[in-house]
């Protein structure tokens, strides 16, 4: 059985003291909750202070992004060194936005993931199509390409501290989810890509995470299904007890 992962992407929102409240309510809400490996994922500026407030909770802290270097002259980065100095034991890397927006490669994602590995972060990779590509039949050819060159290089070991969480572009902030089906199908399409290139062991153990628009309301559905195991929220995690209830749905 694999392990779920929730874990609560805040992207560009709360200012610190909004930051910290969310998560002094979110502690209660989750303190019962075993079974389930709970992460949020602040802004860099809110890090700290949340690190400080999970304190011996079963929350863990991510940053959304880092850096391929430990310090030095890279103006507005920050390194896998400092999460790791503030708390953090996870990372988000490769999601759309940072793709999208700041143009980030397959190649560039593949050293921030092996960098951030090394340095003894815990990494959830995201994965996802456009609509454009999922339209155009190219759904498959898209996800593959991100697995082969996102992965590259791993080893059965990495896959211990390696979530991948598949994140269709076109159902991120837009309210439209994957069906639990659509869901299904493309982490199942991922999971053999993943027996493909790095074995039986990896692929039966890897925890693929679902993200876009998932809410309280439609996570169970959409986590009952074989190989979704765990979401990847954005605006659902911004509110403790919306956030409470998709973590209690993956049990
Ligand atoms: P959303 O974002 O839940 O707001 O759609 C998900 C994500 O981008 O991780």
């Amino acid at each position: 059985m694999r392990k779920p992962l929730v874990a609560g992407n805040w992207k560009m929102n709360l200012l610190v003291a909004d930051a910290v409240k969310l998560v002094e309510g979110l502690k209660p809400l989750v303190r019962e909750v075993s079974g389930v490996d709970i992460v949020v994922c602040p802004t860099f500026a809110a890090l700290y202070a949340v690190g400080q407030a999970l304190k011996g909770s079963n929350v863990k802290l991510g940053g959304q992004n880092c850096y391929v270097k430990e310090s030095g002259a890279f103006t507005g980065e920050i390194s896998p060194q400092m999460l790791l100095d503030v708390g953090c034991t996870w990372t988000i890397v490769g999601h759309s936005e940072r793709r999208q927006y700041f143009k980030e490669s397959d190649a560039f994602l593949n050293e921030k993931l092996k960098f951030a590995l090394a340095s003894g972060l815990k990494v959830m990779f995201c994965i996802g199509e456009t609509l454009e590509e999922r339209q155009g039949g190219k759904m498959n050819d898209v996800l593959t390409r991100q697995v082969t060159e996102g992965l590259k290089g791993l080893s059965e070991t990495d896959f211990d501290k390696v979530a991948v969480a598949y994140e269709p572009v076109w159902a991120i902030g837009t309210g439209v989810t994957a069906t639990p089906e659509q869901a299904e199908e493309a982490h199942a399409f991922v999971r053999g890509l993943m027996k493909a290139q790095f074995g039986g062991n990896v692929s039966d153990a890897v925890r693929i995470q679902y993200g876009g628009s998932v809410k309280a309301d439609n996570a169970r559905e959409l986590m009952v299904k074989p190989n979704v195991d765990g979401a990847l929220v954005g605006g659902a995690s911004l509110k403790a007890d919306g956030f409470a209830a998709i973590v209690k749905g993956a049990i």
